[in-house]
C-alpha cells in the first residue's frame, strides 16, 4: 500500500515571546512593517504580512525567542493523513480547542513538539478556510512570512523528521550545516531551515518582500533607528534570494529577502549539496555580525496526555 503524502499550504504563522511586548510591537509594526491586527488570547499582539488572520503574534514573556509555528494544510481532508503519519511514527499530538481556535482566527488544528529542536509545531486550517483577510503594505512590500529556521545539536535527526515524518522535501544543503527545506507542495525554496548548533536555538524569522527597494530602503530605515544589520545586504547561492538579516530589540534575528527558487509539484530538480565555505552563503561575500542567530530560547511545551 502507498503511503498517502501530507499536502502544504504554507507556513501560516510564527508566534515569537519577546521581553517588552509595546517596545516589540513598535518595531515590528513601525519598523519591520507588519499591520496591527489586535489582540489574541492571554494579551498576545497579532500582526500580518499576508492575507491571513495572523503571521506574527508577539507574547510578553521573561525569555525572548520561539513558542511556536503554524503550517496551513492544503485542506481539511489533510488532518487525517498527518494523523495517520504522527501515529505511524510514534509522535504524540493534541488537538486544539475550540475556544482557542477561534480567538486566534482558526477553523481546526494540531499540535505537536518536533522531537529534535523541541519546538512546538502546528497544523491548521484558517476560519473559514479560503477566508481573505487583506493586507496593506506600508513600509516595505512584505508579501509573505517566508520562511523559520532552527539551529539543532540533532540536525540529522531534524532534517530526517520533517522529511520522513511532516513529508517536508529537501531542496538544498550546506555540507553538515544547513538543510532548506519545502512544505511539500509548495513552490518556495524553503519553509523551514534546519541549522547545526550547539545548542537548539530559533534562528530567525523571514519575511519575503515584492521588491529589491525593499532590502535598500531598509538598510537606511534600520540604521535610523539603531537596529543592527547582522549579515548583508547579500545574495543566497542555494536559494537565489537576496537578503539582509537584522535584530530586534531584543536580540532576535529578522530577514529580509528578495526573490526565491520556486519548484514544480511533479518533477522538481534534484537537492544539491553545496560545500561549507561562507560563499556557499553569500554570493557578495558580507561578513556576519557574531550577535547573529545568538538569541532565541525554544519555549518547551508538554504534550496532553505524554
Ligand atoms: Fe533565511
Amino acid at each position: 500500500m502507498g503511503k498517502s503524502m501530507v499536502r502544504y499550504k504554507k507556513l501560516g504563522y510564527v508566534d515569537l515571546n519577546v521581553s517588552d511586548l509595546s517596545r516589540s510591537r513598535h518595531f515590528y509594526e513601525n519598523i519591520v512593517g507588519l499591520e496591527y491586527v489586535g489582540q489574541g488570547p492571554e494579551g498576545a499582539i497579532l500582526l500580518r504580512c499576508s492575507d491571513d488572520p495572523y503571521n506574527v503574534a508577539l507574547r510578553q514573556a521573561a525569555e525572548p525567542g520561539h513558542k511556536r509555528t503554524g503550517w496551513m494544510l492544503e485542506s481539511p481532508a489533510q488532518f487525517d493523513v498527518l494523523a495517520s503519519q504522527l501515529r505511524a511514527h510514534d509522535t504524540p499530538f493534541e488537538v486544539l480547542s475550540k475556544g482557542e481556535c477561534s480567538e486566534r482566527g482558526l477553523l481546526n488544528a494540531i499540535r505537536i513538539v518536533e522531537p529534535n529542536t523541541g519546538a512546538v509545531v502546528e497544523f491548521y486550517i484558517n476560519n473559514p478556510p479560503d477566508g481573505h483577510y487583506g493586507f496593506n503594505a506600508t513600509l516595505a512590500k512584505i508579501v509573505r512570512l517566508g520562511h523559520v529556521v532552527y539551529a539543532t545539536p540533532k540536525f540529522n535527526e531534524a532534517v530526517a523528521f520533517y522529511r520522513d515524518v511532516l513529508n517536508f522535501a529537501e531542496s538544498d544543503s550546506i555540507e553538515g550545516t544547513f538543510t532548506f527545506m519545502r512544505c511539500w507542495p509548495n513552490p518556495f525554496h524553503h519553509g523551514v531551515g534546519i541549522g547545526r548548533g550547539e545548542k537548539n536555538v530559533y534562528h530567525h524569522t523571514n519575511f519575503m518582500v515584492s521588491e529589491i527597494d525593499d532590502i535598500g530602503s531598509a538598510i537606511h530605515r534600520l540604521n535610523r533607528a539603531g537596529a543592527p544589520i547582522v549579515y548583508g545586504p547579500g545574495r543566497h547561492p542555494a536559494s537565489g534570494s537576496a537578503f539582509l538579516y537584522f535584530l530586534d530589540p531584543d536580540g532576535l534575528t529578522c530577514e529580509y529577502s528578495f526573490g526565491m527558487e520556486q519548484f514544480t509539484e511533479a518533477f522538481p530538480r534534484a537537492p544539491r549539496t553545496l560545500p561549507r565555505k561562507p560563499e556557499a552563503a553569500d554570493f557578495w561575500g558580507s561578513p556576519q555580525d557574531p550577535r547573529m542567530a545568538k538569541i532565541g530560547a525554544i519555549e518547551t511545551y508538554t504534550i496532553a496526555g505524554t
